[in-house]
């Protein structure tokens, strides 16, 4: 029997693949099917079906696998918050992510003899409601009423959550708060169709000190009174609120964020702190988002390195320039590498408010700006990756890799572009001594991992 496309089939899931999804076969045929856990018996409706592989979605869960949660009425993707982990239990959710990261290491970086530890799981309070930056679209329901939530998988139909299980509990407070201020007020949603409509997207930072920063995001050329003017009774009734900014965004885009972040009340930034420096944040600076699970990741990632006594280190992709600032208390110098023009703003404040005088921020592209330091004669002992997804550019690792820098600790959030840069630093004369996984994002399948590296050649 062939499958195709609507057909319902049962299937049992036998593992978990990188990516998250759950694998089974029906009639040797590979289908993925994502909200799953080994052991699951479920029906399933096919959704997609390639040359090698199908997808499909769970209708019913028939037997469920002994890795999932308690509460077996909830299957779905939207049932779990958009947490794609969310069904399964905790432990097991560590267990998987230290196998994908060795599985990964192997098939892509083709390594077979690194340590990888196992991974650091979060305290069970930080489990969940542990994210300090939330963006969700605005959107009207079928009684014209205004929501906010997050878009059904693969399309743009918006799905409300009241208290959204990643969430922190300020955030979702600050958005349930402001969405029934909107309701009672006149103003427009915004329709993606149509490109009219004000209102797009809420953003929410908060910190541990329950502070909060409201962003509202519009698609508008400037603000207009009646929206300052129902901000500033947000800002008066919500005593955590210390910020408001709205981000002007008239572009059809994908990204959230406008290039114009309007400050109207309170403070202009919101403050984070961490290893004793207190960090300022602003509204489009990227800052770790489970602060707790952060804390640990930059000592295992600064404990990678041998000896910073005195030495000068990089910061490469440094954000507000917060793992430069803790290395700078030992370092002899550090130079922070960032390409957005308001985190690096950030970082000198944060260096200038706490007193640290070690540290040089530059701004712009680390595949350029970081041989361009070498190139002028710069002393660099050691660098500290960081990158977004998407890894670093092969050709500067390359080009990297001839000034022959003793240490390298490469922290990721994508372990297979983390592998397959692995893979050029070895080829380029590298050791990768080992690897320690960090579960930042539990309920999900991401994973940030920390390599080290030194110099053999
Ligand atoms: C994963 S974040 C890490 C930030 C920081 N290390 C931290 O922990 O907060 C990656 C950072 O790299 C920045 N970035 C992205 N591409 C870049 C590039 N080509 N050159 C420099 N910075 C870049 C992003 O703006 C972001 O701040």
């Amino acid at each position: 029997m062939s499958i195709s496309v609507g057909d319902k089939v049962v299937i049992d899931i036998e593992k978990i693949v990188y990516g998250g999804e759950g694998l089974g076969f029906v009639n040797d045929f590979a289908v993925f099917v994502p909200m799953t856990v080994p052991g699951d018996k479920v029906e399933i409706e096919i959704i997609s079906k390639k040359k090698t592989y199908a997808r499909g979605i769970i209708t019913k869960l028939l037997e469920a696998g002994a890795e999932r949660i308690e509460d077996t009425s909830k299957i779905s993707f939207e049932d779990f918050h958009g947490c794609d982990f969310g069904m399964l239990n905790y432990e097991s959710q560590l267990k998987y992510k230290t196998e994908l990261v060795k599985d990964v290491m192997e098939k892509i970086g083709g390594v077979k003899d690194v340590l990888v530890s196992d991974i650091v799981g979060a305290e069970e309070e930080d489990t969940h409601n542990y994210r300090n930056k939330v963006i969700e679209p605005f959107a009207l329901d079928k009684n014209k009423k205004i929501i906010t939530g997050m878009f059904k998988r693969k399309s743009h139909e918006v799905f409300e959550v009241k208290e959204n299980m990643l969430s922190s509990h300020l955030a979702n407070k600050v958005i349930n708060i402001v969405k029934t201020m909107l309701n009672k007020s006149k103003i427009s949603v915004y329709k993606e169709k149509e490109h009219r409509g004000l209102l797009r997207h809420i953003m929410v930072r908060t910190n541990s000190k329950n502070e909060a920063m409201l962003v509202l995001v519009l698609n508008a050329k400037k603000v207009f009174r009646d929206i300052e003017e129902f901000l500033k009774n947000v800002y008066d009734s919500i005593d955590e609120v210390k910020s408001v900014y709205v981000s002007l965004n008239n572009e059809i885009t994908n990204v959230a964020l406008g290039k114009e972040n309007i400050h109207l009340f309170g403070d202009k930034y919101l403050k984070e702190t961490i290893n004793g420096i207190n960090f300022n944040i602003s509204p489009n600076s990227f800052f770790q988002i489970n602060v707790n699970q952060t804390k640990k990741l930059y000592d295992i990632g600064i404990s990678f390195f041998d000896d910073i006594n005195d030495k000068y280190i990089v910061d490469a992709f440094s954000g507000t320039g917060t793992i430069g600032m803790i290395l700078s208390k030992n370092a002899k110098k550090v130079y922070s590498i960032e390409i957005i023009k308001e985190a690096v703003k950030d970082g000198i404040r944060t260096a200038r408010e706490n007193g640290i005088e070690n540290i040089e921020f530059i701004t712009g592209d680390v595949n350029k700006e970081l041989l361009n330091l070498i190139e002028k004669g710069k002393r660099v002992d050691a660098v500290i990756f960081d990158p977004p997804r998407k890894g670093i550019e092969g050709d500067s690792l390359i080009k990297l890799a001839k000034h022959k820098i003793n240490e390298i600790v490469y922290i990721s959030c994508n372990p297979s572009t983390f592998a397959r840069d692995s893979k050029i630093l070895i080829e380029e004369g590298y050791k990768l001594e080992k690897i320690q996984p960090v579960d930042m994002f539990p309920q999900t399948n991401h994973i940030e991992v920390v390599g080290k590296f030194y110099l053999i050649k």
